[in-house]
């Protein structure tokens, strides 16, 4: 089974509360989602490779660790991934940036995709997947099915609200994928949102209602 890290720091679940509330206007809702986004990159990229370099202090010789950063890439998944990519990219301003642009189809509700746009070399990169909701998990899986055709190093999934549906699906379909949240909510309604949520992302974010 895949595994879920909940990202339970202060600020993050404070940002969070001060998100869910319905009168946040859009100015403070993309800011605090650029701001959670950013502090969950910390423990979203612990785990990441390092490299030794030599460094010259005013001193003497040494070296230090680095990431490589232009290893990295972000996949935003289309429109409100790019809320959250901002905050991430004010951590690691070297990493390269991809899009996935999918939509509904309203007969069979599955995901058809419209838009794939990466950084070559994939197989050499390690990807962190964003979209603020996991919901129903329909888009997540499809992107993810489509970013292994082009096997890179390691695949991540990071949102800012899931719920149990979305975990299970996503875990169904790439248990090797671990999920970054700031928090698992209690469930999915019948029109795919999640209960008792942030409400449509994309709209906040975007202040397209
Ligand atoms: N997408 C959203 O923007 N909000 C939800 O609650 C679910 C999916």
């Amino acid at each position: 089974m895949g595994t879920v890290h909940v990202i339970d720091h202060p600020l993050v679940q404070h940002k969070l509360t001060m998100m869910r509330r319905k009168d946040a206007s859009t100015n403070s809702f993309r800011r605090l989602a650029n701001e959670i986004s950013a502090l969950m990159t910390y423990e979203v990229l612990r785990d990441i490779p390092m490299q030794e370099i030599d460094v010259e202090t005013p001193l003497e010789f040494t070296t230090g660790k680095v990431i490589d950063g232009k290893k990295l890439v972000f996949v935003s998944i289309l429109r409100a991934g790019t809320g959250i990519l901002d905050g991430m990219l004010t951590i690691v301003p070297g990493a390269r940036v991809g899009h996935i642009g999918l939509y509904r189809d309203p007969k069979t509700l599955g995901a058809v995709e419209y838009y794939f746009k990466m950084p070559g070399d994939l197989q050499e990169r390690d990807v962190v997947v964003i979209d603020p909701m996991l919901a129903t998990g329909n888009s997540a899986v499809a992107a993810v099915e489509r970013l292994k055709e082009c096997g890179p190093k390691s695949i991540k999934f990071v949102c800012l609200l899931t719920c149990p549906e979305g975990v299970a699906a996503l875990h169904k379909a790439h248990p090797d994928v671990p999920i970054y949240t700031a928090a698992v909510d209690r469930q999915l309604d019948e029109h795919g949102y999640i209960l008792p949520g942030i409400g449509d992302a994309g709209d906040r974010l975007f202040g397209t209602k």
